[in-house]
């Protein structure tokens, strides 16, 4: 099959499984020439492991600190006659690369939600680790089933009280429009704590335990975000913020009730990823941040705020520098005021007319098509190329 890129709306409804690898393995490049972690986990397991944020958490401590892992996440596999999704192929190849390298390296597709994954993960850490040092939370879910209710939750990306309207890009077709979403009803806000909230995570790390699964002084990490304020009302004070204050109150709480562990939440960058691209505005902010922080030399793609992650705070051989709520903030050069104003500043002038010379809508474009494994270099894709993969450890 020739495989081209199919985009309907915010998704791309194919992948390219070389592309996918290439992708992979420039990430894995780059970690090995930042060269080995002071003081990395040797076995870590990453919950949301196949894309984004969570993809780049695998690939770090294994190809930065020789770690084992275990991934978990929902993914599609390609078949004869139809492309997988880039988070099978980002592990199909992440799979074959750490064989190669003589790395541990087993992964679930699945419902990370379910009761039933968190016991498959158990059987194999007792198998095969016996114990866990880290553990990476990184879901991004529209949709979460309650394991002990069987309830079903989905999650809304709405401001909280009153409409919020603001500039948008129409990623499709380039135009710069505006926006107005109306506020979430409570039980929207309820429904996104329980989906995209700390609550799962401390199911999981609440399994792990009572499994007797955790090693001594373990950590644990979870993702969250704040940006500007030209986005509080659709995320830091919306829905998916208080989804994220939960994520914070879950650390605490863990953390109250470990004794030997810390639960970590580190708040990253804005960056072009399956999630983030479902947000309202979102991608224009994104655009403007990507032109300001690449003329300044200070932009960074997934992998390399989670190789910051891991050498100057989770494995850096002293405890993490944390601010004033006890957060980890690789959000800093994002949030540094030079960078700020001048995105506020292109942020008042932007319209359809100049979004090229304003912002680096192109590089928002590609990425989001890397993010697919297409536009990669040394791809050859007018190749035929067989969509269906075998994950390695299954
Ligand atoms: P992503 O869409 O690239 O990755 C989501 C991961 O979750 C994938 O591995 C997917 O397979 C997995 N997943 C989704 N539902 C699942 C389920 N039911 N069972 C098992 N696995 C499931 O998302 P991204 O952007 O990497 O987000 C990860 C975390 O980082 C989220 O908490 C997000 O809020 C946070 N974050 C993202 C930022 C961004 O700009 N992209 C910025 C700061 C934080």
């Amino acid at each position: 099959m020739i495989i081209a890129p199919k985009i309907r709306g915010f998704i791309c409804t194919t992948a390219h499984p070389e592309g996918c690898a290439a992708n992979v393995q420039s990430q894995i490049d780059y970690v090995k020439s930042k060269g080995p972690l002071e003081d990395s986990p040797k076995k870590v397991l990453v919950i949301g492991a196949s894309t984004g944020y969570g993809l780049a958490s695998r690939i770090v401590p294994a190809f930065g600190g020789g770690a084992s892992t275990i991934g978990v996440f929902f993914e599609k596999p390609g078949t004869e006659r139809k492309t997988g999704s880039a988070g099978w192929y980002n592990s199909v190849a992440f799979e074959n690369a750490a064989k190669e390298a003589g790395l541990y390296a087993r992964s679930f597709n699945g419902d990370a939600f379910s009761d039933e994954m968190k016991e498959q993960v158990i059987e194999a850490i007792k198998a095969d680790l016996g114990e866990i040092d880290c553990i990476v939370y990184s879901l991004a879910s529209p949709r979460r089933t309650d394991p002990k209710t069987g309830e079903t939750y989905r999650s809304v990306l709405k401001p909280i009280g009153a409409p919020y309207s603001q500039k948008n890009l129409n990623t499709d077709t380039g135009e710069v429009d505006s926006v107005t979403i109306e506020p979430a009803e409570d039980e929207e806000i309820t429904n996104t704590v329980k989906v995209m909230g700390g609550e799962d995570w401390e199911l999981w790390i609440d399994a792990l335990k009572e499994a007797g699964v955790l090693a001594d002084g373990f950590t644990t990490v979870a993702y969250s975000y704040i940006g500007p304020e030209l986005t509080f009302p659709i995320y830091t004070n919306g829905t998916i913020g208080k989804a994220k204050e939960h994520l914070e109150d879950s650390a605490s709480r863990m953390n109250e009730s470990f004794g030997d562990g810390t639960a970590y939440v580190s708040v990253n960058k804005a960056l072009v990823t399956q999630a983030s691209s479902a947000i309202p505005v979102v991608p224009l902010y994104i655009s403007l941040l990507y032109k300001v922080m690449k003329e300044a030399d200070l932009h960074e793609g997934c992998i390399e705020q989670i190789e910051r992650l891991f050498a100057d705070h989770l494995a850096s051989g002293s405890a993490p520098t944390l601010d004033d709520r006890n957060r980890i903030r690789i959000d800093d050069w994002e949030m540094r005021d030079d960078v700020q104003a001048a995105v506020a500043e292109a942020w008042e002038k932007v319209d359809t007319e100049n979004l090229s010379e304003l912002s680096d809508f192109s590089g928002y474009k590609s990425e989001f098509l890397k993010l697919f494994g297409f536009g990669l270099e040394g791809v050859d894709y007018e190749a035929e190329t067989n969509p269906e993969r075998p994950l390695p450890s299954e």
